[in-house]
């Protein structure tokens, strides 16, 4: 363990066992940053507070006998070079500069940069992007998309077993009026080449056609598009082999458009990650009579319902939740009560976690607790909703476009791109055109996906490119540029024939704040293991890259005043070029070569 408060819960947790008994050894510490404002110390340590009252003493008196169990215990002061009373009873502990520099020196020899695999393995079906068949990605997807890939990589790189869940919308009754539409456009036709490249028309045509049908007069003329339509369903559903067919080009076609979004964005989602609406079709009528015949979901209108007391409307009557329409067809929430249990049951998962819009809340929180009585939910699985804010447009409102439409995702990814162009050419870095195009990409998408993960993911928030794709402040482009900056200084050093030291040496404070905060990385991961919160993750690499500028200005590294201390400063450079460039690939973001 390299991170200070992992390292030394365990000592504090000794002294307070020698002082007060076995019995207190794992209240919590309350093991905390120190708050740099008020001390120069390095942890703070506040379970004196909360042990006073249990052990009948006070808490300075407890405090105090936790100071002299630490100083008692020789391998404890390995990592304290101070520890002091503040207060009523805090402890501020200053930590050995020559353990910090040791951790630092190990970390980076060993390769682990301080990430260990947390004391449970899971297995985590991880639900993300799970786009809508013709039907453009919005920006919503896109948030989820960049969100759930991100958590898909830390709980990866953990150790977890991750199993990628892509449902996307693939099912249901459009699917008649699409495969109509594309027969009469026909499979090869510049029309059904819209399903790639502009979905949203493809479905809009079709839209139209069917509801120009529905209002043809006189009546008579009516009912050919729409009743072909309406036909084309029951076969779908009915598993003809034909209609299968025409639904297949369909959904070749959306693949090919998902997957283009995917490898611009440098996703790892692919074709092998695809559990769509369809694959549940043949368990929804199962689902149905099994709730039905137990009497957790009775007909209501027609409507097969099921009515929990927790879920109440406006007049406090219980709102249904419909897993079966009055004309037989089945819904959305249907479906999850197939995802959760196919999850739960077959994937065998531990967390079950669905990253998917805000909005979508009471649908998962309904349909699981549904679940929950059916028992269709192992006691060792917990459901969990990630819950993405909506991305607002800089007016503040959801984003559009000046029509109003709807914002085409691909078109926004060229567009960011392209504006990335600009950023990249203004740099000094000397580079060939191809390069250029390179690192245009790597910058464009890395500021839309940065943006996107730097807030934490159930807040709204703004698209905004020229905030996005700013070189300075919180952004994607400014870390890219602080990990570039860094290689640069070490391709120099290399060139000069020096090389970083495998021992880290400290001698000034802004070496030891750069340590100390590359020491916090592996406890950063696995807290958003934990939490599911990426933000967490961007906000560290921001603060790791402010403390190495701050370091930088301090410390000449290639003219420092001797050759030892130029090199421990070039492995802190290689230390903190490391953590940025594998934090900042845990978020799904590149860091080019030269920038
Ligand atoms: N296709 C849905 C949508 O676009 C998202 C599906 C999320 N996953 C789920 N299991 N419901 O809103």
């Amino acid at each position: 363990m390299a991170d200070p408060i992992a390292s030394l819960t365990g000592f504090v947790q000794n002294a307070i066992a020698t002082s007060f008994g076995e019995e207190w050894r794992d209240a919590d510490p309350v093991i905390r940053p120190a708050n740099k404002k008020q001390t120069s110390a390095d942890v703070q340590v506040n379970a004196a507070m909360a042990l006073a009252k249990k052990v009948g003493k006070n808490p300075r008196e407890v405090a105090t006998a936790i100071v002299e169990a630490l100083k008692a215990d020789s391998a404890a002061m390995q990592l304290i070079s101070d520890v002091e009373i503040a207060g009523p009873g805090f402890l501020n502990i200053t930590l050995s500069t020559d353990w910090v520099a040791a951790q630092a020196s190990t970390i980076l020899a060993d390769g682990t940069l301080g990430v260990l695999p947390p004391s449970k393995l899971e297995v985590i079906p991880l639900d993300y992007s799970s786009p809508n068949v013709a039907k453009e990605m919005h920006v919503g997807h896109l948030r989820t998309t960049v969100v759930g890939d991100s958590l898909a990589r830390v709980l990866e790189r953990l150790g977890h077993t991750v199993v990628r869940q892509n449902h996307v919308g693939d099912w249901g009754t459009p699917f008649g009026m699409l495969i109509e539409h594309l027969l009469e456009v026909g499979e090869n036709s510049p029309e059904a080449e819209l399903l790639e490249t502009d979905p949203n028309a493809f479905y809009q045509a079709a839209r139209v056609k069917f509801d120009t049908a529905e209002k043809a007069e006189p009546a008579g003329s009516k009912g050919d598009f729409n009743m072909r339509a309406r036909k084309r369903v029951t076969l779908l559903q009915g598993g003809d082999p034909e209609t299968l067919a025409h639904w297949n080009k369909l959904m070749d076609r959306s693949k090919a458009y998902f997957n283009r979004v995917y490898s611009t964005l440098g996703v790892t989602l692919t074709d092998a990650d695809l559990a769509g609406e369809s694959t549940y079709n043949d368990e929804l009528a199962g689902i149905c009579e099994d709730l039905e015949s137990r009497g957790i979901a009775r007909i209501s209108d027609g409507a097969l319902c099921i009515f929990q007391d927790e879920f109440t409307g406006r007049d406090d009557a219980p709102v249904p939740l419909i897993i079966r329409k009055s004309d037989g067809g089945y819904g959305y929430a249907t479906t999850d009560l197939a995802t959760v249990r196919h999850r739960s049951q077959d994937l065998l998962g531990d967390r079950l976690v669905y990253v998917v819009g805000a909005p979508q809340n009471l649908h998962f929180r309904m349909t699981w607790s549904a679940a929950d009585k059916a028992g269709y939910i192992r006691p060792e699985s917990t459901p969990i909703h990630v819950q993405i804010g909506s991305v607002l447009g800089a007016d503040g409102k959801m984003l559009k476009t000046r029509s109003g439409d709807s914002v085409r995702l691909m078109e926004l990814l060229d567009e960011a791109i392209e504006r990335a162009e600009k950023v990249v050419a203004e740099s000094k870095a000397d580079m060939t055109d191809a390069e250029r195009a390179v690192v245009a990409r790597q910058v464009g998408i890395g500021a839309v996906k940065y943006s996107d993960l730097s807030v934490s993911h159930d807040s709204e928030y703004t698209f905004d490119f020229d905030r996005m794709l700013a070189l300075t402040g919180n952004t994607g482009p400014y870390l890219q540029y602080a990990a570039t900056r860094i290689r640069s200084i070490l391709a120099k050093a290399a060139d000069a024939g020096a090389t970083p030291a495998s021992a880290i040496t400290i001698g000034e404070d802004a070496e030891r704040a750069l340590a100390l905060k590359l020491l916090d990385y592996g406890a950063v991961v696995a807290l958003v293991g934990e939490t599911l919160e990426p933000h967490r993750l961007a906000a560290y690499l921001f603060e790791l890259a402010t403390a190495f500028t701050a370091f930088y200005e301090k410390c000449p590294v290639l003219k420092a005043d001797d050759d030892a201390v130029r090199d421990s400063r070039l492995a802190l450079c290689a230390l903190t070029l490391q953590v940025l460039s594998d934090g900042l690939g845990l978020l799904g973001i590149e860091t080019p070569e030269k920038m």
